[in-house]
């Protein structure tokens, strides 16, 4: 992720956390599709986990650099998104010692998750926060310039 990359350095990490998640939906729901779920869903955990624990605080450290006002509420999410993908990841340890490795059940409530991630998380706070940074941007190169 790039928050500072791209010419208004907003618009860019929105833009590859999509691309990033996307391609990861897609791959989950056709693993449902087929039935083939048991076998995909711990690289869709993997991987959201490797998001809350990386991305995130990178979002955060960025949010506090530009003093965004919206830190708090904005933190707040992310926490609750990480604690929501421990609970999907204790769910597949629940299963495990019966011998799965997931189950179609856990691949919908990952579907859902990252979904309402999606609509409600990156399409709203993460644009807000997007529009926020190109406004700084300008206005400190409109600084800059004078
Ligand atoms: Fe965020």
């Amino acid at each position: 992720m790039s928050l500072t990359g791209g010419l208004d350095g907003s618009i860019t990490f929105i833009d590859e956390q999509l691309e990033k998640i996307a391609m990861r939906i897609d791959n989950l729901r056709l693993a449902v599709k087929w039935k083939l779920c048991r076998y995909d869903i711990e690289n869709m955990i993997s991987f959201l986990e490797e998001y809350a624990k990386v991305q995130l605080p990178e979002e955060e450290t960025h949010m506090c650099n530009h003093g965004y006002p919206l830190y708090l509420s904005h933190k707040e999410k992310h926490k609750r998104f990480t604690a929501q993908m421990h609970e999907l990841r204790e769910e597949l340890l629940k299963i495990r010692p019966f011998g799965y490795k997931g189950s179609y059940e856990l691949s919908v409530r990952t579907i859902q998750a990252v979904i309402d991630w999606l609509n409600e998380h990156i399409m709203q706070d993460d644009s807000r926060l997007s529009e926020f940074m190109r406004k700084n941007r300008h206005n400190k190169n409109e600084r800059e310039d004078r």
